[in-house]
């Protein structure tokens, strides 16, 4: 059976479009509309027609082939999806259908790439002259997720396109413009020029403008807030005494510091980078990255360039010269050689012989590492090996192993999906420990946001509290965002992001479970799940949502004979509700409600009851619920509350509807006791 989006209706496998409104049901099944942030890539060529009337048709052809497959796939590498051309130019999606986490930033830095994609061809070819413009906007759009660009079908659809197209016209030739949203989420990691506002067609208020310049980090790499350490006594501590280990017992330890995005993995790897350094050992940092140019045991390449003082902007031969002295000194004359020119080809220098085989390969960089260690004892930092390719992770596993005599501590520091992909990580290893980095304690919590916002901010220092749950990006991302946009109610677009892309990692039946349950709220039950789709199996896949530290099971269920769920954070609840676009959330919410209707919870359940069908659209059965809500309340003392839910009712109704004396009149009378209220209970008690 497929359930017609748009009206609930049940309709056959069979049918195309909905038996009750006729709405089409094929991209539903293959995926549905989904309310997304997403970024927009527009690039256009400039002056292409008046090329094109000087050029005959073949060699036009042949360039424009040569240009468009380059422009794709450029955007590709960078983890977009061309979505259409629109006359010379051509648009392109990052963060649908699948979000990354750091889409803005992929299409800025792809945006950059294809500047520079330009000149390569222009280099290349001395007739040719083209030139471009780029921009990229960041905002909120539908997606239909099962649509076949390549068909002709858009994905996305909203103001964020609109605007990406009206912005381009004003890009400087072969720059690059962006929006602000883009400019907010990217800004840590690309340097930007400010430009004038653009008034465009179509819009009543001015659009700001930046143009980006360069990237200024790594793909995938964060810069480091300046905001003084907290917390993560234990973890150092933890940390120290491995440390102490290695030097005394003279041998490798591998540790794993494994968390979340922006929990403080990289941090708590600086901090105690640092120490070591203090304490004379040696400390050498190096990462993977996610996408872009990467070369294969790129963290590891890291390693070497610093230790032999190699610059990325060296020329082959000096690089090739920098590697020799420096292994030289370390291995001696005789050695030295051999296992230089197989390092060589590590770090991609074309004077490296390519070693026989891996086993050759990687015996040549533990000759290298004990050498290093020999000398003093040695950090070596594996950054982000949630994104190392499996050689690299072979490569860290060989060190683990064989490196007995060797003082090395190797930290290698990862996003919980390496045990996805690696579940016997680490497993078998005689030194090897994990270290799970949760999040900071309310105090913690309380005394960086506290730094962060301006002070005496008690509102939102309770709200950055409230949602940040610990997780220290995400409280400098709310602190930033409140100071700087107090109006916005708005999660920042980079908060939002990282958690899209968990929900994007998960296999659609979870997926589309976990955006149900965020209509039931917070806190929801198997049953409601059933009720919205009847053939799925609920309490296995919120098993596999629970492993993968989406949801947890509570002890207590108020709802008889119901398994209860919360979402582990609102965050993961909110980002889900977000997703769903407004004809699906009314349906979803009309089931809630009457699977509320039907459990045994009735009339204690009636004022979430009630907000349900408010949501789900209807008014009437609302108000019946928030009255049946305020009666019981007010009979409970709880007459504050009672007032809340007659003026909720109350806001429901429409002038000139009869409800509303009778409501209003119960609202006075509620209000008269709520005023009394303390008096009584001073009478009581005394
Ligand atoms: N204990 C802490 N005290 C103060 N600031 C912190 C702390 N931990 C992290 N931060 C800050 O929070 C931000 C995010 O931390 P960090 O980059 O270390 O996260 P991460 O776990 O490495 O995330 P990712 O998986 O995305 O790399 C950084 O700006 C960092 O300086
Ligand atoms: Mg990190």
């Amino acid at each position: 059976m497929m359930r017609c989006q748009v009206c609930g209706q049940e309709n056959p496998d069979v049918a195309r479009f909905c038996l009750n409104c006729g709405s089409p049901l094929a991209s539903a099944a293959a995926g549905g509309d989904e309310r997304r942030v997403v970024t927009v890539l527009f690039v256009d060529m400039v002056g292409s027609t008046a090329r094109a009337e000087k050029l005959d048709p073949e060699d036009q052809r042949a360039l424009l082939d040569r240009y468009y497959a380059r422009v794709r796939s450029e955007i590709e590498r960078f983890g977009g999806m061309v979505e259409k051309f629109i006359g010379d130019a051509v648009m392109a999606v990052f963060g649908a259908p699948v979000a990354f986490g750091d889409d803005p930033e992929r299409a800025v830095r792809a945006a950059l790439a294809l500047r520079d994609a330009v000149d390569d061809l222009n280099a290349a070819d001395p007739e040719l002259d083209l030139q471009v413009r780029i921009a990229v906007n960041t905002g909120e759009a539908v997606a239909a997720l099962g649509a076949r660009p390549e068909l002709g079908e858009s994905m996305v659809a909203g103001d964020v396109v609109n605007t990406a197209a009206r912005l381009q016209v004003h890009a400087p030739v072969n720059g690059i413009i962006v929006g602000e949203e883009t400019y907010r989420s990217t800004r840590g990691s690309i340097a930007y020029t400010v430009g004038d506002a653009v008034t465009a067609r179509g819009k009543a208020e001015p659009i700001a403008v930046w143009f980006a310049e360069r990237a200024v980090t790594d793909a995938g790499q964060r810069r480091l807030s300046e905001a003084p350490m907290v917390g993560r006594e234990r973890e150092l501590e933890q940390l120290d005494a491995i440390w102490g280990r290695v030097i005394d017992e003279g041998r490798v330890q591998l540790v794993t510091l494994v968390g979340p995005p922006g929990i403080g993995k990289s941090r708590l790897g600086y901090e105690f980078g640092e120490r070591v350094t203090v304490h004379g050992g040696r400390t050498l940092r190096g990462r993977s990255t996610p996408y872009g140019a990467s070369t294969p045991y790129a963290a590891f390449a890291a390693h070497l360039k610093q230790v032999a003082g190699i610059f990325d902007t060296d020329a082959q031969e000096a690089a090739t010269q920098k590697l020799r002295v420096a292994v030289e000194k370390l291995l001696g004359p005789e050695d030295a050689p051999e296992v230089a020119s197989h390092l060589a080809s590590l770090i991609a220098l074309r004077t490296g012989t390519q070693a026989p085989d891996r086993q050759t390969l990687f015996l040549s960089v533990r000759r290298f590492v004990e050498a290093l260690a020999a000398r003093q004892p040695t950090l070596l930092v594996f950054e982000d090996v949630h994104w190392a390719d499996s050689g690299m992770l072979d490569l860290l596993d060989e060190l683990a192993a064989l490196l007995h005599d060797s003082p090395v501590l190797l930290l290698a520091i990862a996003r919980p999906e390496l045990f996805a992909e690696r579940p016997s990580w680490g497993g078998g290893l005689p030194a090897f420990t994990a270290i799970p980095l949760e999040p900071l304690s309310t105090e913690d919590t309380r005394s960086l946001a506290a730094c962060l916002l301006a002070q005496g901010d008690e509102e939102r220092l309770t709200r950055v509290l409230e949602i940040s749950e610990g997780n220290p990006l995400f409280i400098e991302e709310l602190a930033a965002s409140l100071s700087e946009r107090p109006e916005a109610a708005e999660l920042p677009t980079s908060v939002r992001g990282l958690i899209a892309a968990r929900l994007d990692a998960l296999p659609t039946p979870e997926r589309s479970l976990l955006l149900d349950a965020s209509v039931v709220g917070r806190i929801f039950w198997d049953g409601a799940l059933e009720a919205m789709e009847p053939d799925r199996e609920a309490l296995a896949l919120l098993g596999s949502l629970e492993r993968r530290d989406l949801v947890r099971r509570e002890a207590v269920s108020r709802l008889q004979g119901q398994h209860q769920f919360r979402f582990k954070h609102v965050l993961i609840r909110d980002v889900a509700y977000q997703r769903l676009t407004r004809t699906t959330r009314r349906t979803r919410h009309e089931l809630v409600a009457r699977f509320l209707e039907g459990s045994a919870l009735n009339t204690a359940a009636a004022e979430a009851i009630a907000s349900h069908w408010r949501e789900a659209g209807d008014a009437e059965r609302a108000v019946q619920y928030y009255v049946a809500a305020a009666e019981d309340a007010g009979r409970g003392w709880a007459k504050e509350h009672a007032v809340q839910l007659y003026r909720q009712a109350l806001a429901l109704l429409k002038d000139g509807d009869p409800q509303r004396r009778d409501v209003g009149l119960k609202l006075a009378v509620a209000i008269q006791t709520a005023f009394h209220v303390p008096d009584v209970e001073r009478l009581r008690k005394s």
